[in-house]
């Protein structure tokens, strides 16, 4: 298939393009050489590809900067994907988006499956969802992939931050009242090759199984990486951020696994091939 993956120089896509480049023709391109929020950009883009699908990984993901950068947040991440739908409907083309955990309130206690109500909390997650929602108002060839807590190669990430930081200090405070799924950027890159690939369509969950607070991950990867730091759990009271985050925001991810006839593996193994690649 002919792939045209959008926000290739981001951390997602950098594994994504990994894990496809072996099977399918691929364009990538990034910003500003492509804009998702001008339609004119996406257009030249679809025409000059002509791409089975398009894969975009391109998005505001900065959760806290997006309280004040309201405008460009929802530029970004909701008419941008309204854009790119559009653009695909005219093309012929399909459209994978990525979207994240943060569309849910996080007032459970059980995984969310794809058909729980939606009620984000911050800007970013608010501005996701109006993505998903415009993808939906335009056509109906898309596959949306939430996912959540991603840890991948490129770009930074909280993985690469807690190891430099247990280098540098003997103590660090991560907060223990936010759960969710770890997700390693390679594995969800393979779950998409297939779903692409099957020509999935629709809302899916997408994650690693396992669930775990932040100082969870964080002890988890001090251990595994040899490192001598104590991690010490603390609230997010204690560490207050601009956004509010889901307190609980695990995803079901067993429609995709069914769907695709994959058996999703553990935050905890993938965790310990991303370590040791490090
Ligand atoms: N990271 C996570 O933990 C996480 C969790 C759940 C869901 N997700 C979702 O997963 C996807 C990938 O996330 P990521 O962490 O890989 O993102 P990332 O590293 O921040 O990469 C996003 C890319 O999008 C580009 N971009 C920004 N605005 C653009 C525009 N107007 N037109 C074209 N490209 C633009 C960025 O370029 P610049 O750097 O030049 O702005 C960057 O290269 C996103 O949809 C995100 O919402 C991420």
């Amino acid at each position: 298939m002919k792939i045209l993956i959008i926000g290739a120089n981001g951390m997602l896509a950098q594994d994504v393009i990994t894990v496809f480049q072996t099977d399918h023709e691929l364009a990538v391109c990034d910003h500003p050489d492509i804009d998702i929020c001008c339609s004119d950009s996406v257009k030249r883009f679809l025409n000059r590809h002509e791409p089975d699908w398009v894969l975009n990984c391109a998005a505001y993901t900065d959760v806290d900067g997006a309280e004040t950068n309201r405008d460009l947040a929802f530029a970004v991440n909701g008419d941008g994907p309204g854009i790119l739908a559009r653009a695909c409907c005219s093309q012929g083309s399909k459209l994978c988006h990525i979207s994240t955990d943060f569309v849910f309130d996080g007032h459970t206690q059980e995984p969310y499956c794809e058909t729980d109500p939606v009620h984000p909390l911050s800007v970013y997650g608010k501005s996701k969802l109006v993505g998903e929602q415009q993808i939906q108002a335009a056509f109906d060839d898309y596959l949306i992939v939430r996912t959540s807590w991603l840890f991948g190669r490129g770009g930074n990430n909280f993985i690469k931050t807690i190891c430099r930081l247990a280098t540098e200090r003997p103590e660090i405070q991560v907060v223990d009242d936010q759960r969710g799924s770890p997700t390693s950027a390679a594995d969800l890159g393979a779950i998409l090759k297939v779903a692409l690939e099957k020509n999935l369509c629709g809302i899916y969950h997408a994650c690693n199984t396992g669930v775990c607070s932040w100082f969870e991950f964080a002890r988890e990867a001090v251990d595994q990486a040899g490192l001598s730091a104590r991690v010490v759990p603390t609230t997010s009271a204690h560490m207050p951020r601009p956004a509010p985050r889901p307190e609980y925001s695990a995803m079901n991810c067993s429609k995709i696994s069914h769907d695709c006839g994959l058996q999703i593996r553990h935050w905890h193994e993938a965790l310990r091939d991303y370590i040791a690649q490090m």
